[in-house]
């Protein structure tokens, strides 16, 4: 497995593959990697030749006051789980490589990053789908791999991709979970025990909402005061959004009537985790 820093490098990466006649497949992170990364990476390996992930913690995508200087960052830990799942390629550029002074283009998808995590992070898709961009333009990938986790944001790269037409397929990939349910994240390890145990309450209170719609509820408002009162219940939590819109639409829905999202963002402690189910009647 290769580790390149610049830009160039990972071209000349590229390059070669593609000589050589490989498909190539891009999981682009933050690092600090876990189990849901590393299904990423695998699905991405079974359906490309070469397999390149991108490891950068992106300051566009962070707000002030987010946690940009303390989110975590292990090179080393993450290019041994890399490896363990056959990645061929590490693009770790600096801050400098991807945003050089003077830099001032951003790509901006409308509509749809106006709600959910759009609404609560301001310019954060902004900074999100201005990466990607830059990710797609440096690598040409053939596939691009993002997780169901961050439901909005793999809606937002695929408006995005569609609109400008990049010739780019964007695949899903399912939310890998602990086994007692709670998503995993990067941001997990700021959880204390007491914080990890109250973030159970996110998952349970999605099963909950989906099993509500299994047994014929369709009224997107009780619905989702339902999984309010769940998390509620734990005081170590705070809420900063439960919300339901139709999937893939993003439109606001008031009976659950196709394929539906319900999506949350709880803030425990120091960390805001995120969670999502598509409800389906
Ligand atoms: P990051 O949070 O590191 O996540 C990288 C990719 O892993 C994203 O596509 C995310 O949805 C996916 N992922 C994270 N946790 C997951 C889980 N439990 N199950 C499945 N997939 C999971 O998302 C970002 O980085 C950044 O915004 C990025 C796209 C890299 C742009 O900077």
């Amino acid at each position: 497995m290769r580790i390149f820093h610049t830009i160039a490098e990972i071209r000349e990466f590229v390059r070669q593959a593609r000589a050589d006649g490989h498909s190539i497949g891009l999981v682009p992170t933050m690092g600090y990697l876990h189990e849901g990364h590393l299904e990423l990476m695998s699905q991405a390996k079974k359906q490309c030749d070469t397999v390149i992930i991108s490891i950068f913690v992106n300051p566009a995508q962070f707000g002030p006051g987010e946690d940009l200087a303390s989110y975590p960052r292990d090179l080393d830990r993450d290019a041994g789980m890399a490896e363990t799942v056959g990645v061929d390629a590490i693009f770790n550029p600096g801050v400098e490589e991807i945003y050089p002074s003077g830099y001032c283009t951003y790509v901006d998808v409308e509509r749809i990053t106006d709600r959910l995590c759009g609404a609560s992070r301001p310019g954060h898709f902004r900074g999100v789908a201005t990466v990607v961009t830059k990710l797609f333009n440096i690598v040409k990938p053939d596939y691009a791999f993002f997780g169901q986790k961050d439901a909005q944001q793999v809606l937002v790269i695929k408006r995005m991709a569609t609109d400008l037409n990049m010739e780019v397929e964007v695949v899903t990939v399912p939310t890998v979970r602990e086994r007692d349910g709670l998503a995993m994240s990067s941001r997990n390890i700021y959880l204390d025990p007491a914080q990890r145990q109250a973030a159970l309450s996110l998952n349970r209170s999605l099963k909950r909402a989906a099993a509500e719609v299994r047994a014929g509820e369709r009224d997107a408002a009780k619905i989702r005061q339902l999984v309010i009162d769940i998390i509620k219940a734990e005081p170590l939590a705070e809420i900063d959004y439960v919300e339901i819109y139709s999937h893939p639409d993003l439109e606001p829905v008031e009976a659950i009537k196709g394929p539906a999202l319900l999506a949350l963002a709880v803030k425990m402690g120091r960390a805001r985790l995120i969670d999502n189910i598509i409800l389906h009647v």
